[in-house]
Order: structure tokens, then sequence, then C-alpha cells
């Protein structure tokens, strides 16, 4: 945080309401200025159920932010993929006029979200995800069969009127690994509909989950910089949310490991901290006892990833150094 402050960067970490143990928290109060609920204020934890909200385990990380003098960022308000909306929601029925059902559905739910936090979400991931990685195209869900495009400018508009003063911002994991070129290219394409439709959006959140699934080596700078150059260009403000290394192709001793994720982290962040549009910097998780890496992306070799800072004893890694270095290396904003 300290390092970061710096060089007018805002670093944090996600934090999942399951794993509040002290030791992990003192780490938090320790480093991280910002807090990212990992999945409180999704709405299949929100709204389990039609017509019943349930923000005591989003109510949980913000009052941990709060008690420490720490910011709270929001995700997300639409996370657009069918994958993660609870079973209701994927077969609701909006009626015999979909379109306005679901827009009139989509407002209130942003509203309910939004007012209930009120002023202490500076920003917010308003939709996540939207864009198809094998295609490059909006996907498929209830909400772009009512609505099409005009789901995602509904989202932002009404994020702008029930959190006024908000950062609004387009969230997506497209990676700087060789396989991503179809996502890129459909993630700026969303970037620049959203610019020539005027929709209401401040910055660009690029999720950061490198490695991507065992293709820590395949990064491809030149194309990268070249994504991002365009979306700078389009005047979005940049943000690192979820920041994580997939070691799955890296071999099982730990100190080879540990130093490959570090130079793979370093590697990113320098290029990324090029960037004075560049202002926010946040881990998906702190210690690899946490990461949702863990079940999400197992090892072959069956050992735990180690894609964090800390480890699960949670002493810091070689990582942390590499973070640090590349704060240390970045230029002020
Ligand atoms: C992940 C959480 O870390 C897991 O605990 C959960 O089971 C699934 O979601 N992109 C995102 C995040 O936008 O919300 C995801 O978080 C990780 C990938």
């Amino acid at each position: 945080r300290t390092l970061a402050a710096e060089k007018g960067i805002l670093f944090g970490s996600a934090l999942s309401a399951g794993t509040m143990e002290p030791a992990y928290l003192d780490i938090l109060k320790a480093e991280c200025g910002v807090i990212v609920p990992e999945n409180e204020f999704k709405v299949y934890v929100i709204a389990t159920q039609p017509d019943r909200y349930n923000f005591a385990p989003g109510d949980t990380i913000a009052g941990f932010a709060r008690d420490n003098g720490m910011k709270l960022r929001g995700h997300t308000l639409l996370w657009n993929k069918v994958e993660f909306m609870p079973k209701w929601l994927l077969n609701i029925d909006f009626g015999a006029n979909p379109a306005r059902e679901a827009e009139r559905y989509l407002r209130d739910y942003i509203k309910r979200v939004c007012t209930h936090y009120g002023d202490q979400v500076f920003s917010w991931d308003v939709v996540n995800e939207t864009i198809d990685p094998q295609t490059g195209d909006i996907r498929d869900t209830p909400f772009t069969r009512a609505l099409g495009f005009d789901c995602i400018r509904i989202a932002f508009e009404a994020a702008r009127e029930y959190a006024p003063k908000a950062q609004l911002v387009y969230n997506d994991y497209m990676s700087w690994e060789r396989g991503n070129e179809t996502h890129r290219k459909g993630v700026l394409k969303l970037l620049e509909t959203l610019r020539a439709k005027n929709v209401p959006i401040d910055g660009f959140g690029i999720q950061s989950h490198i490695g991507n699934d065992g293709h820590i080596k395949e990064a491809q700078h030149e194309q990268w910089r070249a994504f991002i150059d365009a979306a700078v260009g389009m005047d979005y403000k940049l943000l690192i949310t979820e920041f994580d290394v997939n070691d799955k192709d890296l071999p099982t001793d730990t100190a080879v490991r540990d130093a490959g994720v570090a130079a793979a982290a370093k590697d990113y962040l320098d290029l990324m901290f090029s960037y004075k549009q560049l202002d926010q910097f946040l881990c998906w998780g702190m210690s690899d006892n946490h990461s949702w890496l863990q079940g999400w992306t197992p090892r072959a070799d069956k050992t735990p990833q180690r894609p964090t800072p800390y480890d699960a004893q949670y002493r810091p890694k070689p990582l942390r150094e590499a973070i640090a270095a590349a704060l240390k290396a970045a230029p002020k904003r």
C-alpha cells in the first residue's frame, strides 16, 4: 500500500467472507488500501431467490473495510454470463414485453444494490465478462435475449443514476498470453461501442489472472501493448482488478516455481505500470490457501498452486518482492 501510494496507485485485494481468520486479516490490514468482496456482491449471493435480497455477507466485508479505513470496490452489478446466474434468473420469464420487463428488473436490481452500499463503494465493476472469448461477441444470456446490447447500456446508466459518485468500470479477463486474441478483439470492440453510444463508463478493469491455465510462457508483449494503447486511446482509466499468477505449467519444485511466478509478475507489472492511466492494483486474494485457483485449475502434480504474494503459512514469497520491485520502478502518476 505504501509503495503503491508513493506512485499514485491504490493497492488492495479481494476478500471473501468465508476466509476471515485473524492472521489473514492482519496481512490485509498491513498491506491493503482497498478491498473488494470476492463473491459477496454477486447476484448469486445477494439474490439466491427472486425478490429476496441478502446483503449480510457483503455487509461483513464492507464493515471490515470501513473499520480499517480501507476503500471498497464493488464487484459486480451485471455478471453477464449464464454460468454465474442463479437458476431462477436463468429461467426468468420476462413476460409479454420482455424488453421492458428485463430493463425494469435490471434497473431495480442495480438500484437496490447501489443504494444499499451508497458512497462507500467508490468504484463499481458494473458489467463483468460479457464477451465470449471464443467468438468475441456479447454472450447469450436472458438479458441479451431480451435487450441485446442495450442491457449493457442500461446497466451503466442505472449505475450512474444510483451510484452517481462512483467510478464505473467494464471488467474482463482477456489475458496477454497467446490464445486470447479473439477475446481481446471482442473487448476492444465493446469498449469502442460503449464510447460511440456515449454510455457512462470511466474505466477498464483488466482482471490479470496471468499464467492463464498453463500458458505462463506465452506472453505476447507487442500485441498486449497495442491492446492497452487502444483502450487508453479511447480515454479509459485502467485498473488491475484481480491479479494472480497461475503456475500450472511451472515445475513442482517450490523455489523454482516461486521464482517463475515472480518473474512473470515483474514482467507483466512493469509493462502495466508504465501506463499512467493505471491507478488501482488489486490482487485476487493475498495468500495461496485462499486462492480460487486451488479449486478452479488444480495442478497436474496435485500440489497446491502458489499464485499470490503470501504462502499458506502467511509467509511472504518472492512474488511479494516482485510486486514491490515493480512498484518501486514505476513512474509516478
Ligand atoms: C471467482 C471467485 O474467486 C470464486 O470463489 C467463485 O467460486 C467464482 O468466482 N473472474 C471474476 C471473479 O470476475 O468474480 C471470479 O471470482 C474469478 C474470475
